[in-house]
């Protein structure tokens, strides 16, 4: 049967008096915050433009707005996670009048120059803002490895950093509003790099009879201590624009990489990404800097 909407009235819990809270958008992501925010007792408004996916939230205890405005004027804080930006502006189009005095904590991811124009938006809307991006998947929101990146204003962290616990650690990355959407895109790409990586591995330890079970704890056991100690140390060489190879050199890597390469051809995988680390390694070394660090392919990324 469809699920009817009705703006139900908000009922405190017995005990809280945590800020209300209202959540724009119940995909996946949106639902987990909102489930988050129940969870921890607060007082939770929640609308979507597809009505019926509020049904097990409020039967869980949270109040339906009927409309996107209704959502918009029940609570003073106000958490967004809808698909994009051009759905965040579809939203809140025609209820800028609303807007004035409450604070937007918008988890809809985007690019840095989205999330500041948006600001400036609500800057002139009288509107608090915090852009967000969560660095989980939905089942992980409120558990101990949710981690979700914060920046805009300073006022708005701190008053409602309390309510954005609720989600999992709440990084502060400071007052530019496109930083939380800049750090989300960088470590997207780490983490797919990283994926790709471990992949690539599996197909290869794989191709010889070898199942990723076994190869991933040794996998693991290199990522978490090897190869995030490079990380580390690479990192003031980044910033100091000097690029010691006194651990190894390009000259060294590019002829290990020469040992995936053939390992990788000789079992009839696809090479393409060991083949692009080679290539940028080759430009650096053809530019003279074969007894640079690994770290010195910065340059060769930001040429
Ligand atoms: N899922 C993840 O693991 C994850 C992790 C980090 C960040 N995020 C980010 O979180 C955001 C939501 O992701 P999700 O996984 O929840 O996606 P989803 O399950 O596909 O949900 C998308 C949400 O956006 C709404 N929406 C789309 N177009 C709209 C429009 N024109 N007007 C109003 N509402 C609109 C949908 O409403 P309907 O229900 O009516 O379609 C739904 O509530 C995205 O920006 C995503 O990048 C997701």
């Amino acid at each position: 049967m469809p699920y009817t909407p009705a703006l139900v009235p908000v009922a405190v819990p017995a005990g809280a008096c945590a800020d209300p809270v209202t959540v724009l958008g119940l995909g996946a992501m949106g639902t987990a915050l909102a489930g988050a925010l129940l969870d921890a007792g607060r007082a939770t408004t929640v609308w979507n433009r597809t009505p019926a996916k509020a049904g097990p939230l409020v039967a869980r205890g949270a109040a339906h707005a009927a409309t996107a405005e209704e959502a918009v004027t029940a609570n003073e804080l106000i958490v967004a996670c809808v698909l994009d930006y051009a759905a965040l502006r579809a939203v809140l189009a025609g209820r800028e009048g609303a807007l004035a005095g409450r604070t937007l904590v918008n988890l809809t991811s985007g690019s840095p120059e989205e999330a500041r124009e948006f600001a400036g938006w609500a800057a002139a809307h009288g509107l608090g803002y915090l852009d967000g991006a969560v660095m989980i998947t939905p089942p992980g929101i409120g558990g101990p490895d949710a981690m979700l990146l914060y920046s805009g204003e300073a006022g708005a962290f701190a008053r409602y950093r309390d309510a954005l616990t609720v989600f999992g650690d709440p990084v502060d990355l400071g007052r530019d509003p496109g930083a939380a959407s800049l750090y989300d895109v960088a470590l997207l790409g780490l983490m797919w790099s990283s994926l790709s990586g471990w992949l690539h591995g599996a197909a290869l330890v794989g191709a010889d009879g070898v199942t990723a079970t076994d190869f991933t704890p040794v996998a693991n056991r290199w990522l978490a201590g090897a190869v995030t100690g490079f990380v580390s140390r690479y990192a003031a060489q980044v910033d100091a624009g000097s690029y010691p190879g006194d651990d190894a050199s390009l000259d060294v890597h590019r002829a290990a990489m020469a040992h995936l390469l053939h390992a990788g051809r000789a079992r009839g995988l696809d090479t393409a990404l060991p083949a692009l680390l080679a290539d940028q390694v080759d430009r650096a070394i053809a530019a003279g800097h074969g007894a640079d660090s690994y770290a010195r392919l910065v340059e060769v990324i930001g040429e």
